[in-house]
């Protein structure tokens, strides 16, 4: 499963990718706003720190315009990705800007048949909001599983990117159910690595090694 990272703090992208974990980032118009910073800057700031895909969020709401907007992001760099929602103008966005060679990451998927109808338009990520889900008490992952099962059923190059992932245990259901990608924030991505037996273990062996008086 592909890692990406779910921030546009540049710090934090720089931080995990010195690590070799990340194979892309996702951001969205609320992280970039947190940012405080321009837009076009931050997409290139993060485009330099990793090479694989960078997805930027459109913020009109009418196809013409989402066009025009993800032409212009395409341009920052050749690994933008456009991300348009999940609304009959982005699906006619993402038609379009597929057809130009732009690929696109449909965002805000809350049901199997969007996930479809989003690969069908020409989508190459198909972003499920698992946590969301999970916030209104239904099982995000249902969805995901049956996203996984369905487009294993067809031909359609888009990838499954689990988003709003909220904990460890998010991201190892990713795993299970064979999503192609997870995108992770930071503190998230960095509790997965930690166990607090790994801590005490390393402790152990390096007080025993010091007790030789031998270096290697
Ligand atoms: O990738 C989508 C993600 O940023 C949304 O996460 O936690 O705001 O639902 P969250």
């Amino acid at each position: 499963m592909k890692y990406f990272i779910d921030t546009a703090d540049v710090a934090e992208i720089r931080e995990a990718a010195s690590w070799g974990l990340i194979d892309g980032v996702t951001t969205n118009p609320s992280l970039m706003a947190k940012t405080g910073r321009p837009y076009h800057d931050v997409l290139r700031e993060i485009c330099e720190i990793v090479d694989g895909p960078i997805s930027a969020e459109v913020v009109a709401t009418e196809a013409s315009a989402m066009i025009e907007e993800g032409e212009k992001l395409a341009k920052v760099h050749k690994n933008i990705v456009v991300k348009c929602p999940m609304i009959i103008e982005g699906l006619k966005a993402t038609h379009a800007l597929a057809k130009r060679g732009i690929r696109v990451n449909v965002t805000l998927i809350f049901t199997p048949l969007q996930a479809l109808a989003a690969a069908k338009v020409g989508a190459s990520f198909l972003s499920p909001f698992i946590g969301r889900l999970d916030d209104i008490g239904q099982d995000g992952f249902a969805i995901v599983e049956d996203m996984v099962q369905i487009l294993s059923n067809y031909d359609y190059p888009a990838e499954v990117l689990v988003a709003s992932v909220r904990s460890t245990t998010h991201l190892l259901r990713a795993a299970e159910v064979g999503a192609d990608i997870a995108t992770v924030p930071f503190a998230v991505l960095k509790q997965t690595l930690h166990h607090p037996l790994t801590d005490l273990g390393l402790e152990r062996f390096l007080a025993d090694w010091r007790k030789t008086n031998q270096k290697i």
